[in-house]
């Protein structure tokens, strides 16, 4: 069993590769700010160089790839912790405004051509001619060991075998489903006042922060099933990954990661001290159930302390709960006396709480709110609510039309969005999976970043409820 769930996940690179990457985006910074003869450039670009030996003595060439914002060694994924990850999103940036998706090292590399690439790359920035230019310089100066890599969007596809891909969203899948149940369970002990089963919900988290690694725009795709009984649960599994996709891009490490995951699961546990016929009301709220439903962020922090054992992470949990309504302009609930900030998870998982509320239609507003109309009131009309960079990354990460969305096509086609293309988000990677005559036989996938697919375009979003599209087969039909 410990063998499959291995090969579920992308491989990790190991200490070597992890050490080259961190050296050489560490050269790329000092180049910025000293000379090629300073000591301690001179101390890192060795340090570098032994790697590097080691490496390719082993293996031939190296290549340092990146592939929609991740970093892979060897076609295994580098992890940074927070500190090393602020330097790379920076030069992550810069790569791909220049067009840069790689870089391939060979045996032939020696100290010398190493330091005069690094000076030649530190001071590069601009538009996409850069790289060429850049190659182009590299011939001029005699580097030979050094080749450049454009951006392979499609690389990733190519890097997991048909069949690993696979392994992985049907994990991702039990991974998911398994969250609503963990949840599932907890509030119903929390009802009763027993001791909540933490090292489950604990594995199903650190499971889910595997998964998405592996593959973020699935695990977001999963988050759009919403056929559910009660959405109750299903609402704090989606904010869970909505939140852990955050932290993952705010480069956490794997224990804040796992604790953010625990506090997003939680947030809504004060719930459970509310009479059930509230929280599954079909109708709109009116202003006694609003005044009834306020209460749930204090319950919460109290049913965490008292019900969840599990120290550290307890805090934190009983945290989001008590802040997740209060918004950055303290218009929500509570109301504080003293107006303190709120914390970064609780700011985190406000959003992805927000977002998950609207568009479901099932959790405080009664009625579905397509996900581009949800997103633009979000940027625009609740701006103030939210944290702005924290409110961008979100965007960046779910897209105008988030994995998962069932959309119209303007050739009158039905597709599913599989993925955000994060440089054009209104024009994602689709599936079209029917036309008005029903299902296609094959499904067929399109990315309509790529200008041979200009012709096609979004009408609009179709809601699955409506039009009796069954999602949660649809995307099992994917592996
Ligand atoms: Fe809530
Ligand atoms: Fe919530």
């Amino acid at each position: 069993m410990k063998t499959k769930n291995k090969q579920a996940h992308l491989e990790i690179a190991g200490r070597d590769e992890h050490a080259l990457v961190n050296l050489f985006f560490i050269l790329l910074k000092t180049a910025h700010l000293v000379e090629a003869n300073n000591a301690t450039y001179l101390t890192q670009s060795s340090k570098f160089y032994v790697i590097f030996r080691r490496l390719v003595d082993k293996y031939g060439k190296i290549s340092i790839k990146i592939i929609d914002g991740r970093v892979f060694v060897r076609d295994r994924i580098i992890k940074f912790n927070s500190d090393s990850l602020v330097n790379a999103t920076a030069i992550l940036d810069n790569w791909r405004q220049i067009g840069l998706g790689g870089i391939t090292f060979d045996d032939s590399l020696d100290n010398r051509q190493l330091d005069k690439f690094i000076y030649l790359i530190a001071k590069r920035s601009g538009t996409k001619a850069d790289r060429e230019s850049v190659i182009r310089r590299l011939s001029d100066i005699g580097i030979e060991g050094i080749s450049l890599l454009g951006i392979e969007k499609k690389e990733e596809k190519k890097l997991l075998s048909e069949e690993k891909r696979k392994l992985i969203r049907r994990t991702a899948r039990v991974t998911f489903f398994k969250s609503i149940s963990v949840v599932q369970d907890a509030m119903v002990c929390a009802e009763q006042d027993k001791e909540i089963d933490i090292t489950k919900a604990r594995r199903v988290v650190n499971s889910m922060i595997d998964q998405i690694a592996s593959d973020e725009a699935y695990m977001i795709q999963l988050t759009s099933i919403r056929d559910f009984d009660d959405h109750t649960y299903a609402h704090c599994a989606n904010v869970c990954v909505y939140s852990l996709t955050m932290g993952v891009r705010l480069g956490f490490d794997k224990l804040r990661l796992s604790q953010l995951g625990m506090a997003a699961l939680f947030h809504d546990i004060g719930k459970v001290r509310l009479p059930g016929d509230l929280i599954r009301k079909p109708e709109a709220y009116d202003e006694n159930d609003w005044i009834q439903m306020q209460k749930h962020p204090e319950l919460g922090t109290k049913t965490v302390l008292r019900n969840l054992k599990f120290d550290d992470y307890s805090a934190r949990a009983a945290r989001v709960a008590y802040e997740h309504h209060i918004n950055d302009d303290f218009t929500g609930y509570p109301v504080l006396r003293t107006k303190m900030p709120t914390n970064l998870f609780s700011k985190i998982v406000s959003i992805a709480d927000t977002f998950d509320a609207l568009t479901s239609g099932r959790v405080y507003i009664k009625k579905p709110i397509p996900t581009d109309e949800v997103l633009r009131k979000m940027m625009y009309q609740m701006t103030v609510k939210f944290d702005a960079f924290l409110l961008k990354l979100f965007v960046n990460i779910i897209g105008i039309y988030p994995a998962g969305t069932l959309v119209l096509l303007s050739s009158e086609e039905l597709a599913l969005v599989t993925k955000n293309n994060r440089d054009n988000l209104s024009r994602p990677q689709i599936r079209i999976i029917g036309d008005r005559f029903g299902p296609k036989k094959e499904f067929i996938e399109i990315d309509l970043s790529q200008p041979e697919q200009a012709g096609i375009g979004i009408q609009k979003i179709i809601d699955p409820g409506k039009h009796n599209i069954d999602l949660k087969t649809i995307l099992q039909m994917d592996s």
